[in-house]
């Protein structure tokens, strides 16, 4: 299912974060979404999933869900993985995966195979509590508890911040084979190499705009010297 985001506008008292944000996110696609600190990148995503309360239209496969509360969004397919990861240290990772649950409407009652498939470290460590995990395995718990709500949108903020490279490449193959399924995957992310790699479109906002947008095969030096700091 694409996600099409029109005219989003989200302002905290007198900081106007995020002003009239428009794109698409294809379905089978990776959208990266890119920029320096404080310019709108969460404040986008949050506002995509909900938790925000924002002007302008969020049409996911064709349905306006702009003015649904979040956990109607999520059982409608949209899924949020926060900056942070947000995971609870104190459940344990089986317990985590459990919250995810919430999203469905299947009556689904035990973590689905697919969450321990796609990362196996989750299945050793299920009885383990969330806390006592490394931040790289905490970034997977908290993919597979957005997974576990069987999404057909997908954003994802900053996974990759402070992740050793290995997990790093894992939760770039992970995403790839997510979007071959269809899904429609947005990803805020800094980390430029990663971008290139598992990309298909990018768009970088500057305070709280979007400034420029295309394919990731066009993400030239001239854009990222101009807009991102490297
Ligand atoms: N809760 C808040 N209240 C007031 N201003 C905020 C709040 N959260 C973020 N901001 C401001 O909104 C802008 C965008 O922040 P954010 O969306 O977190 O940016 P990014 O994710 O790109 O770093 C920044 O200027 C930030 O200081
Ligand atoms: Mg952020």
């Amino acid at each position: 299912m694409s996600l099409v985001v029109d005219k989003l506008s989200h302002r905290y008292g007198a900081v106007q974060a995020v002003q009239d944000a428009s794109f698409t996110a294809a379905a089978g696609q990776i959208t990266c979404v890119m920029g320096r600190n404080g310019v709108g990148k969460t404040t986008l995503l949050r506002s995509l999933m909900g938790q925000l309360k924002a002007t302008g239209s969020v049409r996911l496969h064709d349905t306006e869900i702009g003015g649904l509360p979040a956990h109607r969004r999520a059982k409608l397919g949209l899924a949020l993985v926060p900056q942070g990861r947000e995971i609870f240290p104190k459940l344990t990772v089986e317990e985590n995966l459990l919250v995810g649950l919430a999203a469905r409407s299947d009556g689904q009652r035990s973590v689905p195979e697919v969450a321990y498939e796609t990362f196996p470290i989750l299945r050793d460590f299920r009885r383990r509590m969330g806390g006592d995990l490394s931040g790289g395995q905490q970034q997977q718990l908290a993919i597979a508890r957005a997974m576990v709500g069987d999404p057909k949108a997908l954003l994802l903020d900053e996974p990759t911040e402070g992740i050793q490279p290995n997990i790093i490449q894992e939760i770039g193959r992970v995403l790839r084979r997510l979007a071959g399924q269809g899904l429609a995957i947005v990803l805020v992310e800094q980390y430029l190499d990663f971008v290139r790699e598992i990309g298909d479109r990018f768009a970088i906002m500057e305070r709280g705009q979007i400034v420029a947008a295309g394919a990731t095969s066009e993400l030239s030096q001239e854009i990222v010297q101009k807009h991102l700091n490297v």
